[in-house]
């Protein structure tokens, strides 16, 4: 696993987005995994900056996000919204050729990436407990896509999103731990005091309380940090 620390947010979203931008500029029909939360709106900014600069094609481009609420009553807090707001609408990617996990689709998100050709690039956040996805701390190693019962923490962490604690859905479904781990690259985004302990332990022993800690054992995953996220690093 590499660890790369920028702690200029233009800096670091824009080498991100160059990444994503040239897989799509070497492989057309690229199959993407993206990721919704803060910590990637900065990088959508820049590939949508830098897609309009270079002209680059995304109209063969598949996607298939990690997760998305079950029971939303509000669509302005779906995993969809944001992605059409802080994505989709600004680049030209096909609306049909975009993918959210649902509970009617549950059984055959992973079928349905696997024939698309598997996640040449998963982008990644991590929730301050170490979640990805929701893939919350003890999920099994081996989980595909599933019904996620997020935990305390993860409706305190994403309140802020929402008018009250009251409205914030209690579960999701999400890409589980093998499904995201099955993604030909992976790159996760991680800034702030806040995410350092949840760092530190996706440094450490592979393990299923942490759920990121599974990059440990990816061929080719990179972690894009700032020096807050890294502080509990060793040296
Ligand atoms: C939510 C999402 C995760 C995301 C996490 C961190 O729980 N399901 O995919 O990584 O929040 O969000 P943020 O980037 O806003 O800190």
């Amino acid at each position: 696993m590499k660890l790369v620390i920028i702690n200029d947010q233009e800096v670091r979203a824009e080498t991100i987005a160059k990444e994503i931008l040239s897989l799509v500029k070497e492989k057309p029909n690229a199959v993407l995994g993206l990721a919704t939360g803060s910590s990637p709106i900065k990088t959508y900014q820049k590939v949508i900056e830098l897609a309009k600069k270079d002209n680059i094609d995304f109209s063969n481009v598949t996607s298939f996000n990690l997760d998305e609420y079950i029971n939303n009553p509000d669509f302005t807090q779906s995993y969809r919204y944001f992605m059409d707001t802080h994505l989709f609408n600004f680049i030209n990617i096909k609306k049909e050729n975009t993918h959210f996990p649902s509970l009617e689709g549950l059984k055959t998100y992973d079928e349905e990436i696997k024939k698309a050709g598997g996640v040449d690039l998963q982008l990644l956040g991590i929730g301050a407990d170490g979640h990805i996805g929701f893939n919350e701390p003890n999920t099994p190693f081996d989980s595909l896509t599933h019904i996620a019962d997020l935990t305390e923490k993860t409706i305190q962490d994403n309140s802020r999103f929402f008018a009250s604690i009251k409205d914030v859905p209690t579960q999701a479904v999400t890409r589980g731990r093998q499904s995201i781990r099955n993604a030909k690259k992976i790159i996760l985004i991680a800034t702030g005091k806040n995410k350092a302990l949840a760092i530190e332990k996706t440094f450490g022993k592979v393990n299923e309380a942490t759920p990121a800690s599974l990059l440990n054992r990816h061929p080719d995953a990179t972690i894009y940090c700032d020096e807050e996220a890294a502080s509990l690093l060793k040296k």
